[in-house]
């Protein structure tokens, strides 16, 4: 029933994502009279002081009628309950509900799309690295200013995933429900970050998908080039005393608005 609610939306999340919330963090939903679930909410501790929120989710029919702000509400409590500081990345209809609740805006990214695209070759035929995990996980720490590696695990766990990179980047690709998902994407430069989007959209056949901070403007052009479109724009915000200190150049694609 969660996934009806991805589904009304065309978000990306799969089964798999959900199984995630539920084993590293919390599930809210709210529930019709006749038991389904018209409305989700999800919070995910990300290292020692930090939870992020997701998921916020309404079924189309119910919009309009306080759930959202209800089971938002809900994770919030949960998150101030814990003790941490709240991270988000929200989409234009969240942004409204989350700025009435005190969150801040840190930056701004976008969300591009490519469909499917010819491609002479397939993403097995890159090499995974035997230290790619422990090199991701690394360079992912120091651009957030945490420690997700559990959360980092089971997105290069699934099937279907890849850990793409070399000395100076590291990526991950995973599948989605509608398109393959780049993110995130790592490197000490953004020409190597170029590079590294270069490598998996060229190996990627199917639909793709990549959230890039506004600020990675080598990162859009490249994109531009490479068949993709920006189809909207997220904002990250928080709201707590301070958010971890961080390296935000490291970071060329975020790993989904759900994870951060
Ligand atoms: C965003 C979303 C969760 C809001 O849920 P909802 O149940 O419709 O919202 P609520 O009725 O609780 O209203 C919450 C706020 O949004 C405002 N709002 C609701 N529908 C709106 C609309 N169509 N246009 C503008 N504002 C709207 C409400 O006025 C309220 O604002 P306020 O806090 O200033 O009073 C829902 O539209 C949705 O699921 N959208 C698609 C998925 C999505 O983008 N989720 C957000 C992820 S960050």
């Amino acid at each position: 029933m969660l996934e009806a609610l991805v589904v009304q939306s065309g978000w990306n999340q799969t089964a798999e994502d959900w199984d995630l919330f539920f084993r590293e963090g919390s599930v809210f939903v709210v529930r019709e009279p006749d038991g389904r679930i018209g409305a989700s909410g999800a919070v995910l501790p990300m290292g020692a002081t930090t939870a992020w929120i997701s998921m916020i989710l309404v079924a189309p029919a119910l919009r309009g009628r306080g759930l959202g702000r209800s089971v938002f509400e809900h994770c919030f409590r949960e998150v101030e309950r814990q003790g941490r500081v709240a991270m988000l990345d929200a989409t234009p209809a969240g942004e409204r509900l989350y700025v009435h609740h005190g969150f801040e805006p840190l930056w701004r990214l976008s969300r591009w799309h490519r469909a499917t695209h010819a491609s002479a070759a397939s993403i097995d035929e890159l090499q995974q690295a035997d230290t790619g995990f422990e090199r991701l996980s690394r360079l992912d720490g120091s651009a957030l200013g945490l420690d997700r590696s559990a959360v980092l695990a089971h997105l290069s766990g699934r099937a279907g995933s890849r850990i793409l990179g070399h000395a100076s980047a590291s990526a991950i690709v995973r599948a989605g429900r509608v398109a393959r998902h780049i993110g995130p994407l790592l490197a000490s430069d953004e020409s190597a970050a170029v590079d590294l989007l270069e490598e998996a959209a060229n190996h990627t056949a199917e639909p793709l998908l990549i959230d890039v901070p506004d600020a990675c403007l080598q990162m859009q052009d490249r994109l531009q080039a490479l068949g993709f479109e920006r189809q909207r724009g997220f904002v990250r915000m928080f709201r707590g005393t301070s958010v971890p200190e961080s390296r935000a150049d490291l970071l060329h694609a975020i790993a989904g608005p759900e994870y951060g």
